[in-house]
């Protein structure tokens, strides 16, 4: 159990307030001004992330449960991503972006440590994360992003797939799901859709 001894910290970082990063955010308040990344902004009908949870090799069996704090780190935290695909999405097309503007361009602070390698991998439509899943009871394993970023650097936007929104007519919704994980890098960001956005995000079209 040494490696939960680390749980704590990295507590502190991803599930406290943003308050500790307060210089940070303070900051980019100065330069509130800036524009955001190109493509780094969102149509009013966007649909946000409806839980995020986050798993870990280290403490294969602990349910981190919902944040609104993702947190990746090297080999260990992934978070799960769960959207929810509504009926407006029949015959239509869903592109999943993620949008991740400069310290400066955003009020939200975040922690991005090491060279940015990130991979997305897809679990079964209809499937997802709940309160309860641990890095030892995943979703089921389905299609990945066919050509997803292999970097996420501040100060971009990133489509990471484009493809049919899969949800049949008639039916309320499909829920749509996938990890981020890293091998090289620390991320923790607070998802949110104000200006300018950051995180994943799905828009119709
Ligand atoms: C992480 O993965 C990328 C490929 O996606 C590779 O180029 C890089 O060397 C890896 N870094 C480490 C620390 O393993």
């Amino acid at each position: 159990m040494k490696s939960l001894a680390l749980l704590p910290i990295i507590f502190t970082i991803a599930f406290s307030s943003p308050f500790p990063l307060e210089i940070i955010s303070s900051r980019s308040l100065s330069s509130r001004g800036l524009s955001c990344p190109p493509g780094g902004t969102l149509p009013s009908s966007h649909l946000n992330p409806t839980l995020m949870v986050p798993i870990a090799a280290s403490a294969p069996n602990h349910a981190f449960g919902g944040t609104q704090t993702p947190i990746i780190t090297p080999n260990d935290f992934c978070t799960i991503f769960d959207l929810s695909i509504p009926p407006s999405g029949v015959g239509k097309t869903c592109t999943l972006e993620f949008l991740f503007p400069a310290l400066g361009q955003t009020l939200t602070p975040y922690v991005y440590i090491g060279e940015g390698h990130f991979t997305f991998t897809g679990y079964a439509f209809g499937s997802g994360a709940t309160e309860e899943t641990t890095y030892n009871n995943q979703p089921p394993a389905g299609p990945s992003p066919p050509t997803p970023p292999s970097v996420l650097a501040p100060g971009h936007a990133y489509t990471i797939n484009v493809g049919p929104c899969g949800i049949q007519p008639g039916a309320s919704s499909l829920e749509v799901s996938g990890k981020l994980c890293s091998n090289d890098t620390t991320f923790s960001y607070y998802q949110n859709d104000n200006k300018c956005p950051i995180g994943f995000f799905v828009t119709i079209s």
